[in-house]
């Protein structure tokens, strides 16, 4: 049979024949849109995306940079329930992540904070070459439109280093209209700066240790939220080569090629209305779908553990282990403070970022030293919970790499980040890279909306509820130290009497199972990584074993960075894109 005519007969079993596209998409997410828009600026190229979820750019709970979660109870979320970890009781967590055009950059808190350049660095020691900090570097820079603050927004703390950003790119980014007023400001400073953590000038320039306020994905001048549809997609639209379609894919489908590696020519989708509809690419499939969503796909496609695909009857077309393990999220909770007199009503975006050093204070040495012991241990812990899908030889090599990090490299291991809530202060702190990895799965054949998802928090090792202990512990001392408790009435949850400032370590701990989330900062469920680390795609976001299979989104993302996952999904997504089009025939 002609080629073509092959290709056109195999499109069309089973289900409505829909259109061919050079590349079609998998999600109008926060990376999904950046593809779209690099890909298609060529105008011989035709891209088509599909996106369950609908326009929201009019919508005022997703325009307003007064963030205070309206959109949340709403239609365009993803809620997924999660299974239960022994560490957490009977609480289950949820995750949540946005359901639109623009993807969770429509729903998120806007903080734009990159990470530490040894992080970015490791991902080429982990064996992908060409990912490291200078290279993701430039991207950031590429894909950023940074405007710079005013002088009240600098009067109120507000600073930045103008060779850390790019001012040509797509992508707004600003300080909010009202940054609060310096009475916080100036306070929290000198509070940090008696514990050790020093203001600094641009906490994205590759160097996030200490306290610093951080710039928003917003328009300024507009006073909206800027997200990858405002960013990526309204410059493009009137483009005829671009089109999003409504839909949500459920799994690629596969050309009957020759050879060993497998050769995708599209995806099915169901429309709205329950339709199964297929769509051709002539070139390459893009998986966009989120660090949720991309595994259910490939799962459904027949690339993964062979153990989970038998499980679900799903044929074997790849042998791919990785696929859905190593999900890494940050571990985060909250404190609330009452003020003596309320603040004004800006936001505070402040964060201070300390190091192992910083939080474990002389205590430091020792513990490098009796963790480093354990990582075999604990990378047998996690290859177990993953029933074996990645070795413990695997995991160790990367947990060397990450306490390496954390111990050698001195990257921050957390995040202390206050908000005004208006009557008081909700002082959220999180530690950035846990040990303790989770996993998502397709829980059954046809569920391919249902990812069934195993965090795993606390549970490869006692370490991640020590860190976190840590950084709760300077929190606390933060707002218990002058000038900053000059501030405070009182801590109101969980209240001094149930965590006094000595508290003991039962007590974290009780406090921290009892009460610690998911930050919503998931990568890795597709980590790029060589096969024989667990890997799932390849240098050039290649899925191993297929030709034209890329993901690109935070779930290639292999190891937990500092700060917040919205950013680096930007730079990966441009740089991606530029790995993609270069292969362009
Ligand atoms: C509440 C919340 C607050 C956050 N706050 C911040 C913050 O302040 N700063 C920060 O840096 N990060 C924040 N994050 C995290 C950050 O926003 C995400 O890590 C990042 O946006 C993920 O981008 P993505 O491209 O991987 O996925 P997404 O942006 O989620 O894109 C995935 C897209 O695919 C679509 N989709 C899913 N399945 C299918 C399917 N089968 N078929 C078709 N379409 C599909 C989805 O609808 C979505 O549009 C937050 C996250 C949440 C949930
Ligand atoms: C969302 O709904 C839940 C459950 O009904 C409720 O507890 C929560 O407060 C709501 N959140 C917002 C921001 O409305
Ligand atoms: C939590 O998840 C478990 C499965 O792990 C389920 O049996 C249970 O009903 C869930 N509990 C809640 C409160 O949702
Ligand atoms: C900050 O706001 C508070 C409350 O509105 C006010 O009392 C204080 O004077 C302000 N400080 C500055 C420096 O503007
Ligand atoms: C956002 O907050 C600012 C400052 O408090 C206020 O002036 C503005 O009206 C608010 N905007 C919306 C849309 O709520
Ligand atoms: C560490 O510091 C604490 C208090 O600052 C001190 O009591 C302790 O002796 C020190 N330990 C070591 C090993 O130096
Ligand atoms: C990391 O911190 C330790 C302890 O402060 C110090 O001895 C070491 O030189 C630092 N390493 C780097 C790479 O900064
Ligand atoms: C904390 O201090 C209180 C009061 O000084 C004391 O009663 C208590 O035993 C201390 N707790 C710990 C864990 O040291």
């Amino acid at each position: 049979m002609h080629k073509s005519l092959q290709l056109l007969f195999l499109t069309c079993v089973g289900g409505v024949y829909g259109e061919t596209f050079d590349y079609v998409i998998a999600g109008a997410g926060t990376a999904g849109l950046v593809i779209a828009n690099r890909l298609s600026s060529n105008p011989a190229i035709t891209v088509a995306v599909v996106e369950t979820g609908d326009d929201v750019r009019q919508n005022a709970d997703v325009q307003t940079i007064n963030f205070s979660f309206t959109s949340f109870n709403t239609s365009i979320n993803w809620l997924y329930p999660s299974v239960t970890s022994a560490a957490l009781g009977s609480r289950n967590l949820t995750y949540r992540a946005g359901k639109a055009w623009g993807g969770t950059s429509s729903v998120n808190g806007m903080v734009y904070i990159r990470g530490d350049k040894a992080q970015y660095d490791a991902w080429e020691d982990l064996g992908n070459k060409g990912w490291n900090w200078d290279s993701v570097f430039s991207y950031y820079k590429k894909g950023e439109h940074f405007i710079t603050p005013t002088s009240a927004q600098i009067a109120n703390g507000a600073t930045y280093d103008a060779s850390a950003h790019g001012t040509t790119g797509p992508l707004d980014l600003g300080f909010p209209f009202t940054v609060s007023n310096s009475s916080f400001h100036d306070k929290a400073r000198d509070t940090w700066k008696v514990l050790g953590l020093d203001s600094i000038t641009d906490l994205n320039s590759g160097d996030s240790h200490g306290f610093d306020t951080a710039p928003m994905t917003l328009d300024p001048p507009a006073g909206v939220r800027e997200d990858s549809a405002r960013a990526y997609y309204t410059p493009a639209e009137a483009r005829s080569n671009l089109k999003i379609i409504k839909g949500t894919v459920k799994r690629i489908t596969w050309a009957d090629a020759p050879g060993r590696t497998a050769v995708a020519n599209g995806f099915e989708y169901v429309t709205p209305s329950g339709e199964l509809v297929k769509i051709g690419a002539r070139k390459e499939v893009v998986l966009s779908a989120s660090a949720y969503r991309n595994p259910l796909i490939l799962e459904g496609s027949g690339v993964g553990n062979p153990k989970i695909l038998s499980k679900l009857g799903i044929k074997i077309k790849v042998k791919l282990p990785g696929v859905g393990e190593s999900m890494q999220d940050h571990n985060i909770i909250a404190m609330t403070y009452a003020l003596k007199s309320s603040l004004d009503g800006g936001r505070i975006p402040y964060a201070t970022l300390p190091t192992a050093q910083d939080v474990f204070g002389n205590k430091t040495a020792s513990l490098a030293a009796s963790t480093s012991a354990k990582l075999a241990e604990w990378a047998k812990a996690l290859s177990d919970l993953s029933d074996g899908a990645i070795s413990p030889s695997a995991i160790e090599k990367r947990f060397r790499i990450q306490h390496d990090l954390i111990f050698k490299k001195n990257v921050t291991v957390g995040e202390l980040f206050p908000t005004n809530t208006g009557t008081g202060i909700l002082a959220q702190f999180w530690t950035s890279m846990p040990f303790s990895w989770g996993s998502v799965h397709l829980g059954s054949k046809d569920k391919f909306n249902e990812p069934s998802i195993t965090p795993n928090l606390f549970s490869a090792t006692d370490f991640d509820l020590d860190m976190l202990a840590a950084v709760g512990r300077l929190s606390q001392k933060s707002f218990a130290t002058p000038p900053l408790s000059d501030l405070i009435a009182d801590n109101v949850s969980p209240g001094y009497s149930k965590l006094p400032l000595n508290a003991s370590d039962d007590q974290w701990g009780t406090f921290l199972k009892g009460n610690v989330l998911n930050a919503l900062h998931v990568v890795g469920s597709c980590s790029m990584l060589p096969r024989e680390l667990g890997g799932v795609v390849d240098e050039k976001v290649t899925v191993h074993g297929t030709r034209n299979v890329r993901v690109v989104d935070a779930s290639i993302i292999p190891m937990q960075l500092s700060g917040h996952t919205m950013a680096p999904v930007y730079a990966v997504a441009e740089k991606a894109a530029d790995i993609i089009l270069a292969e362009w025939k």
